[in-house]
């Protein structure tokens, strides 16, 4: 990626799109700090990237990978969406509370005891985007969050992103689910070659 000078900012459903390859996975990687520019830098809220821990930027931005059996490490469904509120500290009775509203609406509790690898490939997006969702982060980052969803779970997980935007929280999303970005997204930014376009 050359000359880029791009903000993102914390409002709104930012849409990312691009052909296979054009970077769009590296570009939310950098954006998260899981990956580190050899040229330039990321800054968030005015602080760099660099600057921060990996917890640090994770209080404040949460990441969905594109394949979600990346992010899956726990025993249970119900532990995977408790698991990051516990690290992050929050009280005990509202990870309980927060663990089973999630798994409520994306349609999860009646798996809340089985071994998430052993999920169907919706379901384990479903599950990932929940345990995320559920840290509430300032900004939310999907990569391609619609593969493997039906219609109808698409629609449950575009609706929850307008509630997050409507807490002045913003949600960037990376798809080619063209249908989808024309349905949600309030900024588009198209990457090829190197190079961002917006509109
Ligand atoms: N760790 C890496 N080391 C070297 N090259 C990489 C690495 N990760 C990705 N690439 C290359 O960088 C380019 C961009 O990859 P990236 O995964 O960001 O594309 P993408 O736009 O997300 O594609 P897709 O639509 O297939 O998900 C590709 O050509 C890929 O082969
Ligand atoms: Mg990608």
């Amino acid at each position: 990626m050359n000359d880029i000078n791009l903000s993102i900012l914390k409002e709104g459903i930012t849409a990312v799109t691009g052909s296979n390859g054009s970077g769009k996975t590296t570009f939310s990687k950098l954006l998260t700090g899981i990956l580190t520019p050899t040229k330039g830098c990321v800054k968030l809220n005015g602080q760099l990237l660099t600057s921060l821990s990996l917890a640090q930027i994770g209080r404040q931005v949460g990441y969905v990978f594109q394949n979600p059996e990346k992010q899956l490490f726990c025993e249970t469904v119900e532990e995977e969406i408790s698991f990051g509120m516990h690290n992050l500290g929050f009280p005990l009775d509202q990870v309980a509370l927060k663990t089973r509203d999630i798994m409520e609406y994306f349609e999860l509790t009646r798996y809340s005891q089985s071994f998430p690898h052993n999920l169907s490939a919706g379901e384990k997006r479903r599950l990932a985007i929940a345990a995320v969702i559920a840290l509430e982060p300032d900004l939310l980052i999907l990569d391609e969050p619609t593969t493997g969803l039906d219609p109808y779970r698409k629609k449950l997980l575009g609706d929850y992103m307008e509630r997050i935007i409507a807490s002045n929280r913003g949600v960037v999303i990376i798809s080619h689910d063209h249908k989808f970005i024309d349905r949600y997204a309030t900024r588009l930014i198209r990457l090829r070659e190197g190079q961002f376009t917006e509109g």
